[in-house]
């Protein structure tokens, strides 16, 4: 039996309860760091001596142990029998706890043998939950320094893994293998701690980056110091992590004196000459004044009269002269004592006629405890292309993330970069968590609370909605304005009209104060400003992205809490939010956005709720823009099979229109099955009065009729009725689409076509419309010579397309560039974009884009005479076309033919370029079968058959003049009075 020694009686050895807040804000998720430690052997120690001496022995053992862990601002968090538990990072959380703790731990190792016991030690570290009634929460952390702490021999300490981590470099330890511990599933890696050191400087390996302007800073004052014969005092001040200790150390690097350095040290007592004695080791010498080589001796320790404060400061002034030109660094000095930062000022103001330079640095908190202090250098962020420079080994995406993360902090950057060389996933590292804790821990609780609001609405927020948040808050303006000096946030512009915007300076600071709140906490707070933000933000344009983002959070937490019903009904609000916000990013042509949206409405409504399977098939249709053909088609599917089953008409027939639509992009369904399907789809629908479905049915009737030579403008004009009707911005944008690639393509004449083009501009339709509108608009305008023109409307329409993130239109688009360039004639150009073109197509296992485009590729190769490039494009482009796909024997016939014509082999060509004629001949594609006429033409006339190639191009005339492409028809022009001429010779 352990002894039942403990409880209450010991709390008058030091630790008064704390006082614990009931408000929900004084509770937080932190990582702190746990030690227990307990008496070996307890039992029989108490049989073998005297009640009364055993009692007294306790006593002293409790006493000692609780003295220590306070020496390190550890605190006792209670006695379980002779155990004790201690926690580093209650109630304030420092960077460095789980190194206190293992100080703390050798230290009452150390102490075990004259207090006449021996021990064993625990040290883990962890998240747990403080500021409850119940003091600290039990959880997994606790029970694993528990378990450690029994799993110790005798005068032993084992640490477990994550503290390790943490005090990797500043302790020697050695790996004693997993332990199974009762009550958890995954062995347990333990520690030996053998010893520990000071904390190490970081290191400084990374390539020095910019602060181009402070280095030089820095050089100024030693000149002006040399020059003038006197000392400068020069202090940086900027946040943890900044640079300080690395400006400063690479700026004396140029720097040809003498260097002593002094760093002031986080916590102890007794240490308030620490740095001064640093200095005076290094310069390994003592004043010339007996009196002031005495002040030095007695700081030394070496000479046993006490000196004043007064005379130290003095003495080492002395010192530090008698040894000039010489420059002290002193760093840290936020943790500097008073007398000690006294010491330095003084050192500053009354040194003369000797050259020094002392360089202090410090981060921020120096100033509230001397608001006075002269500080040189605020140091600010590194900017975005220096901070782009220390990560630029990384790919692009992991490095905005980073980037965006770090906000130009160096540290955050290289420890982040680290992070990402070891692990897949990065997250933010366990010392920088520390760090960010430790430093919202510092703030005053409303300030904290504050930040906190702005932290659940994200990096940007307002004012506004911190007071929706914290209602009890009276002083919110100037607690912001408090946040702002402390550099945590910026003002920014708002979002909401008449508010105040705000912007965390660093996204990790966000994330540290968020993540410290607890869920219940969160749950709360997201939906409150959701509420508020649905009153407040009817004139964003996101609203719905933004509430259902929040809804959505609100609802993850209450899950992981355990309560369904609340996360069900905030489920719901999220799903409404989500889905209308994914109905529109579809609309505006964001198909991107629209499958991420749409995804994430899925995921929360249950499997039973039939709006499952209608948001699937909006979904799916946003798939098929994204190009991401097989997972729309495999949705499809999935959808109307489990739509029959559960009865569900009109979804279930949505989603054959759209299982269609994927199939004819994949090529798997032959384009006229395709319009026989969807028409039997069109009396289902009609009869359920479904204009969205009925929109997606004919839109298909239209393409199909298109694709087969014939127009399909009026069905396209019932689809974009029902579209209208439907409200369905993306069903309208597709059929405006296709209604502006007909115009190229098809017979409508160039300025005609041209008007419809502009007219979409200037009515203002989706991005994507536009960005059609534009691609063939630059078509068009190659008719008439307007190359220029013609090039800017085609790029800007295709950066419009990019930055939606609509390949599969982008890569469509290379077939208009191709037949710019055919009559500009830049061919290269153009087998440029179509090669990229062919690759994003065939990546993405598309077909119905892929065959045309690849045969433009071969005639474009084959026009720059290069067969055996062009030969292999030209089968891909018969090997994936889809089975009545005569657009591309038109144009795998033609490039056969010039390849031909080149090689003189004047027969075959012939027969090339006749069956390309007739491949479209029941086509109303003036220009196509223009183009395929003058090559017969030209053939023909290689041939000396005179009559037949004017007949040909006369022919070719006709359509040309028909669609108005003046260049065509100048071009054929010529060539027909030349053979005129020739005949008539
Ligand atoms: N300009 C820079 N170029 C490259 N690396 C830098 C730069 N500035 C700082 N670093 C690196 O970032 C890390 C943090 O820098 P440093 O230790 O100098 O920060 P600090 O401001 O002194 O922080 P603390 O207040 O915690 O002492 C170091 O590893 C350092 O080498
Ligand atoms: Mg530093």
């Amino acid at each position: 039996m352990r002894s039942s020694f403990g409880g209450f009686a010991l709390f008058r050895f030091g630790v008064a309860p704390r006082p614990r807040s009931r408000d929900h804000r004084g509770i937080y998720r932190k990582v702190v760091t746990i030690l227990f430690c307990d008496v070996v052997g307890s039992t029989e120690l108490g049989e073998s001596v005297d009640p009364e001496a055993f009692q007294a022995l306790l006593a002293r053992y409790f006493e000692r142990m609780e003295g220590i862990v306070g020496s390190h601002e550890g605190s006792v968090e209670k006695f379980i029998g002779d155990a004790v538990m201690a926690v580093f990072g209650v109630p304030l959380v420092h960077e460095d706890d789980a190194f206190r703790a293992c100080r703390a731990a050798v230290e009452m190792r150390a102490a075990f043998p004259e207090l006449g016991v021996r021990g064993r030690i625990g040290v883990n570290t962890g998240e747990v939950v403080t500021g409850t009634e119940e003091r600290l929460a039990a959880g997994d952390a606790v029970n694993v320094a528990a378990r450690l702490e029994q799993a110790a021999e005798p005068d032993e300490i084992l640490i477990g893994e994550t503290t390790r981590e943490l005090v990797r470099g500043a302790v020697e330890s050695e790996p004693v293998g997993s332990f199974e511990l009762k009550g958890k599933r995954e062995p347990v890696a333990a520690h030996r701690l053998v010893s520990v050191r000071e904390v190490p400087e970081r290191s400084h390996e990374s390539p020095f980056v910019g602060r181009e302007r402070e280095v030089g800073l820095i050089h100024g004052a030693w000149q002006r110091a040399l020059a003038d014969e006197r000392c400068e005092l020069v202090t940086i001040v900027g946040e943890a992590g900044l640079g300080k200790s690395r400006l400063v150390a690479e700026s004396l690097l140029a720097i040809d004196a003498r260097i002593v350095r002094g760093r002031c040290l986080p916590y102890g007592q007794g240490i308030t000459y620490w740095p001064v004695v640093e200095v005076v080791k290094q310069l390994d010498a003592l004043p010339s004044d007996p009196a002031a080589a005495a002040a030095i001796g007695s700081l030394l320790g070496e000479a046993n009269t006490g000196a004043s404060a007064e005379e130290i400061a003095w003495a080492f002034r002395k010192l530090l002269e008698e040894n000039a030109p010489l420059v002290v660094v002193l760093d840290d000095i936020q943790w500097g004592e008073q007398t000690f930062l006294d010491l330095v000022e003084g050192v500053a103001l009354l040194s003369s006629t000797a050259p020094l330079l002392l360089v202090c640095m410090a981060r921020p908190e120096l100033l509230t405890q001397r608001a006075d202090w002269p500080v040189a250098l605020r140091l600010e962020p590194l900017p975005t292309e220096a901070a782009d420079e220390l990560i630029s080994s990384l790919p692009s995406e992991l490095r905005e993330r980073i980037a965006h993360a770090a906000g130009g902090n160096p540290l955050f950057l290289t420890e982040m970069l680290a992070m990402a060389g070891e692990t897949e996933d990065v997250d933010v590292p366990p010392t920088l968590r520390a760090l960010l804790a430790a430093r919202l821990d510092q703030l005053d609780p409303p300030d904290r609370t504050v930040l906190e609001c702005g932290a659940v609405e994200g990096e940007l927020f307002h004012r506004g909605a911190v007071r929706a948040l914290a209602p009890e808050e009276t002083q919110i303006t100037p607690r912001l304005a408090a946040l702002t000096r402390k550099d945590l946030i910026r003002p920014d512009r708002a979002q909401l009209t008449g508010d105040d915007g705000f912007r965390f300076r660093h996204l990790l600071i966000r994330d540290a104060a968020y993540e410290a709140l607890p869920k219940s906490t969160r749950v709360e707070l997201h939906r409150r400003f959701a509420e508020w933000l649905a009153e407040r933000g009817a004139d964003l344009i996101e609203l719905d992205e933004i509430l259902g983002y929040h809804f959505e959070r609100a609802c993850a937490y209450a899950a992981e809490l355990g309560r369904p019903e609340e996360s069900a009904n905030l489920a719901a609000r999220a799903v409404a939010r989500l889905r209308a916000a994914g109905e529109r990013a579809a609309g505006r042509g964001d198909a991107g956005a629209a499958v991420k949206l749409l995804e994430r409405a899925g995921n929360l409504i249950p499997r039973d709720d039939p709006a499952q399977r209608e948001v699937r098939v909006e979904l799916a249709s946003a798939l098929i823009e994204r190009g991401e053909l097989r997972e729309a088609q495999s949705n499809f599917a999935a959808v109307v099979d489990e739509a029959q089953t559960a009865g569900e008409e009109v979804v279930e027939w949505r989603a054959r229109v759209g299982l269609v639509e994927a199939e004819l992009w994949l090529s798997e369904q032959e384009i006229a099955t395709s319009g026989k399907l969807v028409r039997e789809a069109i009396p289902v629908l009609e009869r359920h009065g479904d204009d969205l479905g009925l929109a997606r049915a004919w839109f298909i009737v239209g393409l199909t009729s298109f694709w087969q030579g014939n127009s399909g403008d009026e069905a396209f004009a019932r689809g974009l009725t029902c579209a209208r009707r439907a409200r369905s911005g993306r069903d309208e944008a597709q059929i405006l689409n296709w209604l502006l690639i007909s115009s190229w393509f098809g017979p409508t004449p160039a300025r005609e076509a041209l008007a419809r083009c502009q007219n979409v501009l200037e009515q203002g339709s989706s991005r994507q419309v536009e960005a059609m509108a534009r691609v063939e608009q630059g078509a068009l305008l190659a008719l008439s010579a307007r190359f220029d023109e013609a090039r800017q409307s085609w790029n800007e329409g295709v950066s419009m397309l990019e930055e939606l993130g609509l390949p599969i239109f982008v890569a469509g688009s290379s077939q208009e560039r191709f037949d710019i360039e055919r009559l500009a004639g830049d061919l290269p150009a153009a087998e440029a974009v179509l090669r990229e073109a062919c690759e994003v197509l065939q990546k993405r296992g598309e077909k119905g884009f892929l065959s045309p485009r690849a045969a433009c590729l071969g005639l474009c190769l084959a026009l720059q005479e290069r067969p055996a490039d062009a030969e292999p494009f030209l089968e891909l482009a018969l090997e994936v076309m889809p089975n009545d796909g005569v657009d591309v024997l038109n144009v795998v016939h033609m490039a056969r033919a010039v390849t031909l014509l080149w090689q003189s082999s004047l027969g075959e060509a012939e027969e090339h370029a006749r069956r390309a004629v007739a491949a479209i001949a029941d086509w109303d594609m003036p220009k196509a079968k223009g183009d395929s006429l003058v090559l017969l033409g030209d053939v023909l006339n290689a041939a000396g058959r005179t009559d037949e190639a004017i007949a040909a191009y006369a022919e070719a005339l006709a359509l040309y003049e028909q669609k108005e492409n003046l260049v065509g028809a100048g071009r054929v022009s010529e060539s027909l009075a030349l053979l005129q001429a020739e005949t008539t010779m």
